[in-house]
């Protein structure tokens, strides 16, 4: 078999990476490890930064955002027992972002690839990367365990934090930087209308929660917990306790309770691989790097890294041109430790850490002081949240 781009993995920077390439007449496989029905009910990310929104809907994939998304212009931080707001719409002078699912997403754009007669192929696990350093590369993958290859120009390797594809990179030609969180997320799902019109941060000093949601009748609850934590042992009572001392506050209505449908714990790190390419293998998504979900990143990381490389692809076939392919890793990075940075960053403001004196607490305190008190915080948080522009 033979393709132009072999795209490793089929989460969002994959199958996104697939459309823009079908708009622009190029031809291309994305190889799925798991099923269909496994990667359209995947519960993960929730916010979509305006630039994200608009580049879907660009792409033609703005209905099910305009039917089911729900447009936001504010963020709410709770702490001192009181709510603090920050109009992120107005502090940016008209940007907002949309809760929409990240399965939603990926269901919208497997529909239009397998609409389009696209190669999706699914339960196709790829075992190997080959000759990278050419320009026939070839990707090894099974079908229920018989072995196949894939030749191709262009290998895209959107495979997530734990696919082969960054492995495949020799180790002395990159660089990771990691850093492990010492606490985790519960995250739940439950049939409750949201307590709050918007997203609402819990920062507290038992740690952090939040309250987010995905329809009028459901809420998507996190709670910060141990990084060995299990589901198991977080009872309903324990966690809507938990989540009571840490999102209500004296001046706004208390959280409403509701059966629980879903629990998961969600390990946090912020890790980076330089550089992005290696031959004619580019890394995208969390392939490359892992923001912490404070901040709402990943996703939208993914599809700035998919603007860059699918703009650098149809150079090389239109104009048989390698510029912005070679500028590829460059481009995608300085963006992204803005990226970092700003997940970081937030990350250690809002969580208890454990052994922490009293000293760090009134610094975060001091720190959320500034977020939320001063214009320059709101504005710089604002401008992060709805998203950085993006490098093409
Ligand atoms: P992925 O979505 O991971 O897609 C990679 C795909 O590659 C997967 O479908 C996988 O099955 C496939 N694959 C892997 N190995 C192979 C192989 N060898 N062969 C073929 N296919 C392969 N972000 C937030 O902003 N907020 C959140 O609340 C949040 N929660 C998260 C919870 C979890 C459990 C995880 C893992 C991530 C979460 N994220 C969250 C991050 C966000 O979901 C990711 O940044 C986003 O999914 C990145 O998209 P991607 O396409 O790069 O990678
Ligand atoms: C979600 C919302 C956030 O603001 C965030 O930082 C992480 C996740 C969500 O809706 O899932």
């Amino acid at each position: 078999d033979r393709t132009q781009v072999a795209i490793v993995g089929g989460g969002p920077a994959g199958l996104l990476l697939s459309h823009l390439l079908h708009l622009e007449g190029i031809e291309s496989v994305v190889l799925e490890h798991r099923s269909q029905d496994h990667v359209q009910s995947r519960l993960r990310a929730g916010v979509l930064e305006q630039g994200t929104v608009d580049t879907l809907r660009d792409a033609g994939l703005g209905a099910g955002m305009a039917a089911r998304g729900m447009p936001q212009t504010a963020i709410d931080f709770r702490f001192g027992r009181r709510s603090h707001l920050i109009d992120f719409t107005h502090e940016t002078g008209g940007r907002q972002v949309m809760v929409y699912p990240q399965h939603e997403v990926v269901t919208d754009l497997i529909r239009a690839r397998l609409e389009a007669g696209g190669q999706v192929w699914f339960d196709t696990p790829v075992t190997q990367l080959d000759d990278l350093t050419t320009s026939r590369p070839v990707v090894h993958y099974e079908v229920d365990g018989e072995p196949h290859q894939l030749r191709c120009d262009i290998v895209a390797g959107c495979d997530g934090f734990r696919g082969l594809s960054r492995e495949a990179m020799p180790a002395d030609a990159r660089t990771s930087y990691d850093r492990i969180y010492p606490f985790a997320w519960l995250g739940i799902l439950a049939e409750v209308p949201p307590a709050a019109p918007t997203v609402t941060w819990g920062c507290h000093e038992s740690g952090f929660a939040m309250l987010s949601f995905r329809s009028s009748t459901v809420s998507r609850l996190y709670l910060q917990c141990a990084p060995d934590d299990k589901p198991e042992n977080w009872s309903d009572d324990r966690i809507w306790h938990t989540l009571h001392e840490r999102l209500d506050v004296d001046d706004m209505p208390p959280l409403i309770e509701g059966r629980i449908t879903q629990k998961g714990v969600t390990g946090m790190r912020s890790f980076l691989s330089e550089p992005m390419q290696h031959g004619r293998l580019f890394l995208a998504g969390d392939a490359a790097h892992i923001v912490p979900p404070t901040g709402a990143k990943g996703l939208n990381a993914a599809v700035a890294d998919i603007r860059v490389l699918s703009r650098g692809i149809l150079d090389f076939y239109r104009r048989a041109s390698t510029d912005v392919l070679d500028q590829y890793s460059a481009l995608c990075l300085e963006r992204m430790w803005l990226v970092q940075r700003f997940s970081a960053g937030l990350c250690t403001m809002v969580h208890q850490f454990p052994g922490q004196g009293a000293f760090e607490r009134r610094l975060q305190r001091a720190d959320l002081d500034t977020l939320t008190g001063t214009h320059a915080g709101r504005l710089a948080f604002s401008e992060n949240f709805t998203g950085l522009p993006y490098a093409i």
